[in-house]
Formats: structure tokens, C-alpha cells, sequence
């Protein structure tokens, strides 16, 4: 029988990676995801707790909850098992469960392998379950196949966890020590994607530059490596991955960006401080100009890179001019696209408990000025692609009819008119308008002669295919 399974999911891109990956768990046990929690024979809140905020937020959803499970109770419609699931789980299991009698399960990000054991000790009995030890085996190995296609542009997590220390971040608390998944498992998993529709494949992790592993000779591969094996998949267009460390730039990934056509010109590359003194009280292990150095190496290996970043401000101890520091390393690298965090002291990190805490206001206006600046160089960044033909591969329907969505190479989100018959292809656009989130443009016939080196194709080519060196050109039907 058919069960209802409702999955909301807070925080990284790993964090979806693992609620897709906890439904493919529980399709065996007849679960189908449904878009409401009502009514759900199972609720999952897949949570982050990197940031205050987003950890608030989970015991409010779980007092709507209890409503919801009551409910289903009395509507003599069974039972809701409610489950709290990724990094606040991890973190604040025992609180959870001493708060919210009516939670069921508690598991953290290593843990969600032994669903349907949990799942079986909830319904056997009354009473809840918390799983939060960091397990001796990988979950990696015990997943099931991913179910059916993942989509055009899909992720592929090929590490977990962190041993950075970063000292405002949970990450290494949470999700644990780095770890990396094995090359034959992360190569058979991409080939399964690619055989499934997958045209452009993200490998996650939240240190994923530390990826290494073992080749099957018994060298040692790196990331680089790693993208180099991917890129010879027939199929597979483009090859992202995020996020990464300035510490882990070597320079094999490095030459990957000259030399891997499919790998895209963009680099998520956080460095949180421009200031040296906060970079050392961070525990970030690299200067300011050590990462000014990085960049030049991978703009002079490929000199269209687009970069984005994460920059925390207001850190204990920030001054004006540690913020200044930060304000003109963003001015000279120059971003595409970055993420502003104002610090939020987190428990159990050394940071939280240093000296030199600064106030909301202080905070807020250091991030209105960052803001500006970098909202600046997006819009600057986009408006140069206007007039320029760019390849763009339709992975998302718009919201209005006829509109389709996909992303440049650079990963702008390029919105046209087109036939549905588009979806899931490569296309070039010629751009004709730039904004700060999106460009827009139409969808140009003819052959592809010039722009960014471009191989592969997406799958299911059509007639147009123009092989290895060319784009798949589509017509406007
Ligand atoms: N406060 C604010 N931002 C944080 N981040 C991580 N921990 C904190 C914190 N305690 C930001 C960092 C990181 C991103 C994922 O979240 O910029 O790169
Ligand atoms: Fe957190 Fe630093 Fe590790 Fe990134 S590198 S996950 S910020 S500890």
C-alpha cells in the first residue's frame, strides 16, 4: 500500500542531495513523496543548523506539526511518524526529543541508511528513536540505486564532512570527519546518471577539493583527477563542483579548469575575511593574499572563470578596518555571484565563546556595504554576456507558459520563449538582457562557431547533433 511522504528540506545543496536520497530509501517501504505535509504518513524536516536562524525555524515546524499528527490521529487515518532528520538533529538530538514528545525519529546526516530499521522500531512500538553516533560504515555503501532519472543537471556527493575546523562553523561537528566516496563508486554512479538523462552533474561536498582517492593502478587521484575520468563519459556535457577550499586548490584541478572542456567556468571558492587577522582567528589556515594567488592561478589557467564566494562579516574581534580588508579583496577579485552571512554565534564552536562579540547594528551595516559592493560586480558581470551567444542547457520550466529555464556555463539562470522540445537539450541564446539574479535571450539557430570551448552533448541528441567539437543546435519550432 501506498504511503504518503512529505520531505522539507533546509539549508545546502548536500542537504537536498541526502532528502532525495532518504526517499529513494523509503520507496521500498511503499513511501511516495507528496507536496503537503498534511495527511503524511511521514514527515521529514531535513535541517541545517548552520546559522541560528535556520535551527529556529525547525521547533516552529515541529509545533505545527504536532497539530498535523494530531489530526491524522483523530481522523482515525493512522499515524504520522515524525521525523527530524540532518545537521539540528545531529546537534540537538536530545533536546528535540525532550521538547517535542510527538517527534518519532531523530537521525543525523551519517544515519539515514537505517530508515527502515527506524522506521520498523517506531511502528512495532510505541516511543522514539534517536540515531546520532557517527556509524563505523559509510551510508555510501548501504544507498540504494538512485531511483529512476535525476534530472538534466543533477549532484553527485563525492565527499562528506570536513576537518577544516573553521572556528565559527558546525560543519566538522555535524556531518562529521572528511570523508571521500571511492572512485569506482562515484565513476558508476556518474555513468548510471548519464545513462538515466543526467546532463550536467555537480559533485557536492563540503570540502570537495579534498577529495582523493585510489585509481584503479593503486595511484593516488585527487579531484582533478577525479573530473578528468568524468569528462571521458559519453554524454555527460558539463561537470560542476562546490564547495570548495582555497587550501585545497592543487594544481592538477587547477590545470583541470584549462584542460577539461566539459569541466564550467565557474568556481564557488568562499574565503569568509579579507582581513589576515581574522583569517588566523577563523582558523582558515591561509591569507588573504595566499587566496589573491589561487585566483590569479586559475584565471590564468582559464581566463573566463566566474567566481563566487561566501564572506562572513562581523566576526568577534571585526574592526573597520579588518571590514575594510574584506571590502577591497572583494573589489579586486571581482565576483560573479557571492553569499553574505552576518556571524551567528553557534554553540560549541571556540568562536562563539571569544571576546569582541559585535552588535546586530554594527553587523547589518557591514553587511548592507558588502551587499552593495558584490550586487555591483553581479550586475556588471551580467551585463557584459548582453549581445554575447552562449550555450545554455534547459533543465527547468519557467513559471509562465512557454518559458523555459536553464543555465549558462557561468551558471546565470538564462530565461527564454521556446518550444518544450527544448527541455533537457543544450541550446545557444543570444542574450539580450541582463539583471542581477537572470539573464534572458532567445534561443539563436545556425552552428555554433565561437564562445566558450564547448564538448560533449546532452543526451537524447537530436538531428542537429553536431558532435564532439560542436553544440547541439536546436531550432526555434
Ligand atoms: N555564522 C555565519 N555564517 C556562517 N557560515 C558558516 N558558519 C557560520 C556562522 N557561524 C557561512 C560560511 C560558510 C557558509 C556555508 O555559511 O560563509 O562558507
Ligand atoms: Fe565549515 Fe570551514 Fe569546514 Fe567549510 S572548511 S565546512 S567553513 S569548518
Amino acid at each position: 500500500m501506498s504511503k504518503k511522504l512529505f520531505i522539507k528540506t533546509w539549508g545546502c545543496q548536500m542537504n537536498v542531495y541526502d532528502s532525495a536520497r532518504m526517499a529513494d530509501v523509503l520507496a521500498p517501504l511503499g513511501y511516495r513523496p507528496v507536496e503537503e505535509p498534511e495527511g503524511a504518513d511521514m514527515v521529514i524536516l531535513n535541517t541545517c543548523h548552520i546559522r541560528e536562524k535556520a535551527s529556529e525555524k525547525v521547533f516552529s515546524d515541529l509545533g505545527r506539526l504536532r497539530g498535523l499528527k494530531d489530526r491524522k490521529a483523530a481522523e482515525g487515518d493512522g499515524r504520522m511518524i515524525v521525523a527530524v532528520a540532518g545537521c539540528v538533529a545531529q546537534a540537538e538530538g536530545e533536546e528535540i526529543l525532550a521538547r517535542m514528545p510527538h517527534v518519532d525519529m531523530v537521525f543525523g546526516p551519517q544515519n539515514y541508511h537505517t530508515l527502515p530499521e527506524m522506521v520498523a522500531r517506531v511502528t512495532r512500538a510505541a516511543g522514539s528513536v534517536l540515531n546520532t553516533d557517527f556509524p563505523a560504515e559509510s551510508k555510501f555503501d548501504f544507498l540504494p540505486e538512485e531511483e529512476g532519472a535525476q534530472g538534466v543537471a543533477a549532484f553527485l556527493a563525492v565527499q562528506e564532512g570536513c576537518d577544516k575546523f573553521c572556528t565559527f562553523c558546525v560543519v566538522p561537528y555535524t556531518r562529521g570527519a572528511e570523508f571521500s566516496r571511492p572512485a569506482a563508486q562515484v565513476l558508476a554512479e556518474a555513468r548510471r546518471m548519464v545513462a538515466a538523462g543526467t546532463a550536467e552533474i555537480t559533485l557536492l561536498g563540503q570540502n570537495v577539493n579534498a577529495w582523493h582517492g585510489d585509481g584503479p593502478d593503486g595511484s593516488s587521484w585527487g579531484l582533478g583527477r577525479l573530473i578528468r575520468e568524468l569528462a571521458e563519459i559519453d554524454g555527460l556535457a558539463r561537470i560542476r563542483y562546490t564547495t570548495s577550499h582555497p587550501r585545497d586548490m592543487d594544481e592538477d584541478l587547477i590545470r583541470a579548469h584549462a584542460e577539461v572542456p566539459q569541466l564550467m567556468p565557474y568556481l564557488h571558492l568562499p574565503v569568509q575575511s579579507g582581513s589576515d587577522r581574522i583569517l588566523a582567528a577563523m582558523n582558515r589556515k591561509h591569507t588573504a593574499d595566499d587566496y589573491r594567488r589561487v585566483i590569479d592561478r586559475l584565471r590564468a589557467a582559464k581566463p573566463d572563470l566566474a567566481l563566487s564566494g561566501d564572506f562572513i562579516v562581523g566576526f568577534p574581534g571585526e574592526t573597520d578596518a579588518d571590514f575594510a580588508e574584506t571590502l577591497r579583496l572583494v573589489t579586486d577579485v571581482g565576483y560573479a555571484q557571492a553569499y553574505t552571512f552576518k556571524y551567528s554565534p553557534r554553540p560549541g564552536t571556540p568562536a562563539s565563546v571569544d571576546g569582541g562579540q559585535l552588535s546586530e547594528e554594527v553587523k547589518g551595516a557591514r553587511l548592507e556595504a558588502l551587499q552593495q559592493l558584490i550586487a555591483a560586480q553581479q550586475i556588471a558581470f551580467n551585463q557584459g554576456f548582453v549581445g554575447r551567444t552562449v550555450p545554455v542547457l534547459f533543465d527547468r520550466r519557467g513559471k509562465q507558459d512557454g518559458q523555459l529555464l536553464g543555465r549558462s556555463p557561468w551558471m546565470q539562470s538564462v530565461y527564454v520563449q521556446g518550444n518544450d522540445r527544448l527541455f533537457g537539450r543544450m541550446v545557444e541564446v543570444r542574450i539580450d538582457a541582463a539583471y542581477s539574479n537572470s539573464l534572458t535571450g532567445a534561443v539563436v539557430t545556425g552552428e555554433w562557431t565561437s564562445g566558450a570551448p564547448y564538448t560533449g552533448s546532452a543526451p537524447h541528441s537530436g538531428n542537429t547533433h553536431t558532435g564532439n567539437q560542436g553544440i547541439e543546435v536546436e531550432a526555434l519550432a
